[in-house]
């Protein structure tokens, strides 16, 4: 907690209140009712009598050095806005301090994303962005004739051999298994290409994690165990989850697993088109076919496999309706998300 508090006090120490705005959300982080003093005061109940005694007295200073930041800065806009009230320019006023940035939205979660996983054991990988038709389908167990295949789906980038925008990070997984370092317990971030038309709903780039857990005896209910951990991690612990039978050809069984709907708690509203559940990510058991693509032996090892679309949770935790606005680099929306976590 030391540490948390630490750290606490050198953002505050670094967070510059330029005008009466910055004010505001100075307050709300940090001194509101649901900023991170008020939190920090809450689990500092839970410490044990010895922990308290140590604590508590870094903890009443953070409070004070923020409060006293709070006043000194009132005080500095009263007299600012007195003296420009008398004479519009003045040369000889300081500087409002460069506003600062923050990470944007999909980072913000992406990262939540791979610290719940990384909290288990996932390790972080990476794959290119352009690949064969192998790594995005062939291997992947994708019919010949599969529908994903074709021009209306996939930016395909060169014929002759045919190099393709991945269209899911899907592919990471072959090259996980190809490398063939078993037991594999990874996950892999980053940008997919689909041929869609842009809308409030759906763009023709976005962003997805993709996870695979391979070794001896993994069974569905580990799967299950690792989705319902990071659901209720991202989404909190009373998120209701459900598994539905789905397909997906490099999975068997596959599910589709849904959240209750963030915006209306279940009830149903035009988000969830009223059935209270909304879809978060795809998943199942490796196929057999996959493996042995890879070298695998399927009658050794097994694994489950899962992705999801990180767009999709950004919205429904940030409460975002068009999917447009991440790309679109508005600064009014980028700033929405400075102060979040
Ligand atoms: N690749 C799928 C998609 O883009 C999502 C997915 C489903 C990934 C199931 C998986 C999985 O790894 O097991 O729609």
């Amino acid at each position: 907690m030391i540490d948390k508090i630490t750290e606490l006090r050198s953002i505050i120490e670094r967070f510059i209140i330029a005008d009466r705005d910055a004010l505001q959300a100075f307050y709300k982080t940090f001194l509101g009712k649901k900023g991170e003093i008020p939190a920090l005061f809450e689990s500092f109940r839970t410490l044990s009598g010895t922990e308290k005694k140590k604590v508590g007295i870094v903890l009443n200073q953070l409070k004070s050095f923020a409060e006293e930041k709070l006043k000194q800065s009132e005080k500095s806009f009263s007299s600012k806005s007195f003296i420009a009230h008398q004479k519009k320019e003045d040369v000889t006023l300081p500087s409002f301090g460069p506003m600062l940035g923050g990470e944007h939205p999909l980072r913000l979660i992406q990262n939540k994303i791979i610290l719940s996983f990384a909290k288990i054991g996932f390790n972080l990988l990476e794959g290119p962005e352009i690949v064969s038709d192998w790594y995005n389908f062939g291997a992947l167990n994708f019919a010949e004739n599969h529908p994903a295949r074709d021009m209306q789906d996939t930016f395909f980038v060169k014929r002759d051999p045919v190099l393709l925008l991945r269209s899911h990070t899907t592919t990471v997984q072959i090259l996980a298994c190809e490398a063939g370092l078993l037991p594999i317990r990874s996950i892999a971030s980053g940008r997919v290409f689909r041929s869609e038309s842009i809308s409030a709903r759906s763009h023709c780039f976005f962003h997805q994690i993709d996870g695979m857990y391979v070794d001896k005896d993994v069974s569905f209910r580990d799967l299950k165990q690792t989705i319902y951990y990071v659901l209720h991690e991202l989404f909190g612990e009373h998120a209701e989850i459900r598994f539905r039978a789905s397909y997906f050809p490099f999975t068997e069984p596959s599910a589709e697993v849904d959240i209750t709907c963030q915006l209306c708690q279940g009830k149903g509203c035009s988000i969830c088109k009223q059935s209270g559940w909304v879809e978060v990510l795809g998943a199942g058991m490796i196929h057999p076919k996959v493996f042995t693509n890879c070298d695998i032996d399927p009658d050794v090892y097994s694994g489950f496999a899962f992705g999801m679309g990180i767009e999709r949770i950004a919205m429904l935790l940030y409460q975002i309706d068009d999917i447009r606005l991440f790309s679109e680099n508005h600064l009014a929306f980028l700033r929405k998300f400075v102060h979040a976590q």
